[in-house]
């Protein structure tokens, strides 16, 4: 028997930057994401004897390898019941074109728990789902729902941090404009990235930030639509966590010219024709410009008019299913 499931990236509002345990990717903090409604993986998984990984759109190093293997071992040790598959073969089939500034990472982890529960056939809860995706990549926990997705720390253990649906995809139909500026950034992925959190002398402070007020905040201005609130405080912690990256040791500098550039035309466009629309960035010097259906067209044009940059454009989605 094979199960395939099919899931999508998701574009954090309240960053996940940093561990409070790497390998079992439990984070320092609480974050909030907006699930996206394209592009997607499709991941097939059956049982096999020896692990196997094939993807149609990657060559997969060693690495790659190893870190599916690590996801199988941590999702067995999770899922301590007699039909979890001795191994697994694992067929990747990504839509998600490459070099959009869109990780795929969070899709990939999210489809391989959706597909593995499905064929464990267990009737795990999504916040268990979600946990088997945490092991995987630590954003991948929140695409395993739709809409507006919390990931929040419970307790200290493997089921230590869970995803939390805020609100569906029917709530705010928010967009999400992506502008990846040209040039091949050499960068360091976010697993490695995460390690050195804590060497940054503001880490502390964005955690307290985060747990103080920022992440219920978000979740407030997302619940009663306010679109302003939702632009300061995700703008206020997509900034704080680039000088957490910025400052930590080795220093991360995800952001480039290009992307300053970007963020002071957004601020002016904000100023003179008073668009709604947010600005953040991931580990990468790609903008996300999140806005309402009101502000679609304008931002979408705005992106277009950009010199040397690809554009890519999602919406507020639903999340991993079997299909
Ligand atoms: O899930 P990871 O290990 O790829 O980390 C994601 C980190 C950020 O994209 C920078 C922030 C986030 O919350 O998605």
């Amino acid at each position: 028997m094979s199960i395939t499931a099919r899931s999508t990236p998701n574009i954090a509002l309240i960053k996940y930057w940093g561990n409070r345990n790497n390998d079992l990717r439990l984070p320092a903090a609480d974050s909030l994401s907006m699930t996206l409604n394209s592009p997607y993986v499709d991941v097939t998984v059956e049982h096999a004897e020896v692990l196997r990984v094939h993807s149609t759109s990657k060559q997969l190093t060693s690495k790659d390898i190893e870190r599916f293997a690590k996801h199988l071992e941590l999702m067995k040790m999770y899922l301590v019941v007699d039909s979890i598959p001795n191994s697994l073969n694992i067929q990747i089939d990504s839509h998600i074109p490459s070099g959009i500034g869109l990780a795929s990472s969070a899709a990939v982890f999210s489809a391989i728990a959706k597909a593995v529960a499905g064929l464990i056939d267990q009737n795990l809860t999504d916040e268990q789902v979600s946990i088997l995706a945490r092991l995987g990549s630590g954003s991948a926990s929140r695409s395993i729902l739709g809409g507006f997705v919390a990931m929040k720390n419970v307790s200290e253990g493997m089921d230590g941090a869970v995803a939390e649906q805020i609100a569906d995809e029917k709530h705010w139909n928010l967009h999400d404009i992506v502008i990846i500026p040209s040039g091949d950034e050499k960068k360091v992925g976010s697993t490695e990235g995460h390690a050195g959190a804590w060497t940054s002398p503001h880490f502390a402070t964005r955690l307290e930030a985060i747990q103080k007020y920022r992440q219920q905040e978000c979740i407030d201005a997302i619940l009663n639509k306010d679109f302003e609130k939702l632009q300061h405080i995700s703008e206020e912690d997509a900034l704080d966590m680039h000088h957490c990256m910025e400052t930590q040791n080795p220093a991360l500098k995800y952001l480039s010219e290009d992307t300053h550039h970007i963020l002071a035309q957004v601020r002016e466009l904000r100023e003179r024709e008073h668009v709604p629309v947010l600005f953040t960035m991931d580990a990468g010097p790609t903008v996300h410009l999140i806005c309402t259906d009101e502000a679609k067209d304008t931002i979408s044009g705005f992106a277009h008019s950009q010199k040397n940059c690809k554009v890519f454009e999602a919406s507020v989605g639903p999340g991993a299913h079997c299909i």
